[in-house]
């Protein structure tokens, strides 16, 4: 049977959230994922590929205790800052010290900055950000660092500097390319503000580890797992979203550390996909002829030690859905499937479950599933 409803009609609200332009944040699907962890009645959610943290966001606000995982630096920070730093209060202080800062011309504005008034230069065609704003980012993530602050009032800082400068970029949501002429944003100054800390007591865990080393052991009711989905372009097969290569420039401002640079965008030496791919990212069949990617989410979900498991695909990624049908049933029984058209605006609640089967050669399409494990 197949329920149609239009988009959130039918779905709880979810609460206001905070984060960067990402690649595959599941800002829009908040409700859809409230109400499937509703279902099951949990009370603590592991987000083992927190990305922007928004979905840990959502659900610490709904009353769950979550672990806020991901292997990227600057997930950290925002889960730090959102999740653990306490008193919205306590950093305004803060905050407008760093505004003040004086700008200045430093690493940041020699490798991401360019001066909008000097015409026909190709540096203009690489650089991320204009210059008033390098300078200020130049100015304030050295006081962050003079300052010595704990470790909850630094991720506070830097979220709120990363957040004023995604408000600024001159980029199509991530720093693999640059804009050719400048978007109308990077002319504004970039303007800290006290992020939207989520007050409460010490109740949630932020992580910064590879979710298999952390899965088998994570103490939870209900995993929400949302990893990179690849690509299904068979005549582009890697041109998939490389998290760490997408956002280099968010790491090197967390890590401050000066990074050896390479390329037209000036990346990291070190998010090159030799070093810094996701097995999640990985676009190759093994030996036995099945995608890697596929089969790392089947040992995944295996050796996660939660009941429930909520798993987000994309019917433009990797998996074809039959292998990822084969992937859950071997796993445990899928009790709900949530399919998402954002083209249609329309969400089908699909309660016999091999339904969605049929839907996945339209591209677009956003699946939720909710699994029971074994
Ligand atoms: C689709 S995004 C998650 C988006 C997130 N749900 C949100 O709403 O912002 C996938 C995330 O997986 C992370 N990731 C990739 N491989 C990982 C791994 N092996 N362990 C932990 N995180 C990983 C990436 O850094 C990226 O943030």
């Amino acid at each position: 049977m197949i329920q149609q409803s239009l988009f959130d009609a039918d779905y709880p609200a979810a609460p206001p959230t905070e984060g960067i332009k990402y690649a595959g944040s599941k800002l829009r699907l908040l409700p859809q994922i409230l109400w499937l962890a509703q279902k099951t009645g949990v009370k603590t959610v592991f987000d083992g590929f927190a990305g922007s943290t928004r979905v840990s966001q959502a659900l610490a606000q709904c009353g769950y205790r979550v672990i806020c995982n991901d292997k990227a630096v600057w997930s950290k920070v925002f889960g730090d800052c959102y999740l653990k730093a306490g008193s919205k209060k306590k950093y305004d202080q803060l905050i407008s010290e760093l505004n003040s800062c004086p700008p200045k011309d430093g690493w940041f504005t020699e490798f991401y900055g360019a001066d909008a008034s000097v015409k026909n230069q190709d540096i203009q065609l690489k650089r991320p950000w204009q210059i008033h704003n390098t300078r200020k980012l130049d100015g304030i993530r050295e006081k962050i660092d003079q300052l010595e602050l704990d470790p909850y009032s630094k991720a506070v800082a830097l979220t709120s500097l990363i957040m004023a400068l995604d408000k600024v970029d001159s980029t199509l949501g991530h720093f693999a390319s640059y804009l050719r002429d400048w978007s109308p944003r990077s002319f504004k100054s970039m303007h800290l503000e006290v992020p939207n800390i989520i007050c409460c007591d010490d109740v949630h865990r932020v992580t910064n580890e590879d979710v298999f080393a952390i899965a088998q052991h994570v103490e939870a009711d209900l995993a929400y797992y949302d990893p990179p989905y690849g690509s299904n372009n068979e005549k582009m097969p890697p041109s998939r979203v490389r998290y760490l290569a997408y956002y280099h420039l968010w790491t090197t401002i967390c890590l401050n550390d000066r990074p050896q640079l390479f390329g037209k965008v000036n990346r990291r030496l070190d998010s090159r996909d030799e070093v810094a791919g996701s097995v999640f990212e990985e676009f190759r069949r093994n030996e036995q002829g099945k995608f890697i990617a596929v089969e790392a989410l089947h040992r995944l979900i295996n050796n996660t030690n939660a009941k429930y498991i909520i798993l987000s695909y994309s019917s433009g990624g990797r998996a074809t859905a039959e292998e990822l049908d084969r992937v859950m049933n071997d796993a445990g029984k899928i009790l709900d499937v949530i399919e998402l058209d954002y083209r249609r605006h329309v969400m089908a609640d699909m309660t016999w479950s091999k339904e969605w089967l049929r839907n996945t050669q339209v591209p677009n399409k956003e699946f939720l599933f909710l699994l029971q494990k074994k």
